[in-house]
């Protein structure tokens, strides 16, 4: 099972064979038959569904939604068409093994720690995680060894950790079971991959990495090298996100012998459905097809487009769209261009705003605002009038309704605060015996909740952290500028809940 060097295996995809769509095909000779359906879901191929909901979806589209029956397999043991579909997937990206997941890679996160670690086992993880990678070490018990990311001061943004920080975490934690790294972030920033595994593995640890949002990576060589070609050992990817499979719909990759397949698999069982959509399973089989056998075509316009816009956008006064230019800052050492990340600050807007401007005025909805900036995301399903609609809008920010253009606000002068000191682990914290407390006395206590600003989901608290004043200052920031926070029993924050 040893990997052989990935570089070679993009030659080696077979088109011919990555033509092949085992479990799509599988599915529509079901609805071909038209079998009488007494199975679940309860809808029987729509027949059941509201007219209001039925004549919105389209009959096709319904009678495909269907869970395992005889001949569509069975995602907990495939054995048949699911098991070669996920088979041709592990060729196209050139790894052993291919899972496909149907609750997001927030379950492929959940998985991957729980294969490799028992209750108890530490991880070095950077602290800029999301949230499911918090969710994962509650239910595992995993210890957490935190990395800090490199936080970008000009951008107010955190990008990957730094090589220093990755060789300093190895050495000073030999017990250490694996290391999971982000890359790329939310931003669209990568880190040196192939680096950072060769050293976790002369380290003796298992790498995994959250390539949420890097399921095309492997498919075009002028994006950042992915981190199922750099040899990483777990790697998950949202192949919803970012190429075109059906929203929920990832994939979780295996390679080397570093981990347990068996565990593996037996973990996945633990959070999968039992009924899965073979919707989403046969757009991840059309998703790996279209990316083995046509994707450097369909990403060269992608990245034509964006870098169209890229150029256009840093015209619009007050406004600039990051590129190239950050390569080589700490924690910066690739880019993908599909990413439009555009700062709002000089122009006085914060990123919230410029969302709502966006959709309210112009009907273009952008991926995420956070307060300085908003991201856009350029993938196979744009085309240049989708662009000049973008552009066109962010054109027109300093013309706002009332004609005046915006004041300077708060987002000169705010900076993300330090992260909180870690005093349980996240587990620890979130069975502790908690109590109720009014926001203004909460300095100094324990969290036991996980409050994120969504998205990009990284949370700003998580059970076990202190709460310390800028933190705390921070989230008061975050709401009132109309942020959307998630985690917090209480969404006004007038109160939180604390270890007791
Ligand atoms: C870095 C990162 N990892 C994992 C996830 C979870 O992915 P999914 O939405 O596919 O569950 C996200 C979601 O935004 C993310 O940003």
């Amino acid at each position: 099972m040893a990997s052989v060097p990935v570089q070679l295996k993009r030659s080696e995809i077979s088109k011919e064979e990555q033509r092949k769509t085992p479990y799509l095909d599988a599915l529509l000779a079901y609805v071909r038959e038209e079998t009488v359906p007494f199975h679940v879901p309860g809808h029987k191929q729509g027949r059941g569904i509201h007219p209001k909901l039925k004549d919105n979806l389209g009959s096709l589209y319904l009678a495909m939604d269907l869970t395992e029956v005889l001949g569509l397999d069975n995602l907990s043991h495939p054995t048949g068409v699911l098991k070669e579909a996920q088979e041709l997937a592990a060729k196209a990206y050139g790894v052993d093994y291919s899972f496909f997941l149907v609750n997001g890679s927030s379950s492929g996160l959940h998985s991957m720690l729980m294969a490799v670690c028992n209750p108890g086992d530490s991880v070095i993880l950077p602290r800029n995680v999301h949230k499911s990678a918090f969710s994962s070490l509650i239910f595992s018990g995993v210890v957490p060894i935190y990395m800090m990311p490199e936080f970008d001061e000009k951008l107010q943004v955190d990008h990957t950790v730094t090589e220093k920080t990755l060789e300093k975490a190895l050495n000073d934690n030999p017990n250490a079971k694996a290391v999971l790294l982000v890359s790329p972030t939310y931003y669209g920033v990568s880190a040196d991959v192939k680096r950072f595994v060769d050293m976790i593995h002369a380290h003796g640890k298992i790498a995994i990495v959250d390539e949420a949002w890097g399921p095309h990576l492997h498919f075009h060589p002028k994006l950042p090298f992915a981190a199922t070609d750099a040899g990483a050992d777990l790697v998950v990817n949202s192949t919803h996100k970012l190429l075109s499979s059906l929203t929920q719909s990832s994939i979780l990759h295996l390679s080397g012998n570093r981990v347990d397949r068996s565990r593996l698999e037996a973990v996945l069982q633990l959070f999968l459905t039992t009924s899965p959509s073979c919707l989403l399973l046969a757009s991840i089989d059309a998703t790996r097809m279209q990316m083995a056998t046509e994707g450097e075509r369909w990403l060269d316009k992608a990245i034509m487009l964006s870098e169209d816009a890229r150029a256009r956008i840093n015209k619009i006064p007050g406004l600039s769209c990051i590129g190239r230019e950050i390569i080589g800052r700490p924690g910066v050492f690739a880019l993908d261009p599909t990413r439009l990340v555009v700062s709002s600050t000089e122009l006085g807007y914060t990123g919230y705003e410029v969302e709502n401007i966006l959709r309210k005025k112009y009907h273009v909805q952008v991926e995420l605002s956070d307060l300085f900036h908003v991201v856009a995301l350029v993938t196979l399903g744009d085309d240049q009038e989708q662009i000049d609609r973008l552009v066109d809008g962010l054109s027109r920010l300093e013309a706002n309704d009332s004609g005046e253009p915006p004041k300077p606000r708060i987002t000169k002068n705010v900076k993300l605060p330090d992260w909180p000191p870690f005093r349980l682990t996240p587990r620890e914290a979130f069975v502790a015996p908690h109590e109720t407390i009014p926001f203004e006395r909460a300095v100094g206590r324990i969290s036991t909740e996980l409050i994120t600003t969504y998205p990009p989901g990284i949370p700003s608290l998580v059970p076990g952290e202190e709460l310390t004043r800028d933190v705390l200052d921070y989230l008061v920031i975050e709401r009132d500028a109309g942020s959307r926070i998630t985690g917090a029993a209480d969404s006004t924050l007038s109160t939180l809940r604390v270890v007791k």
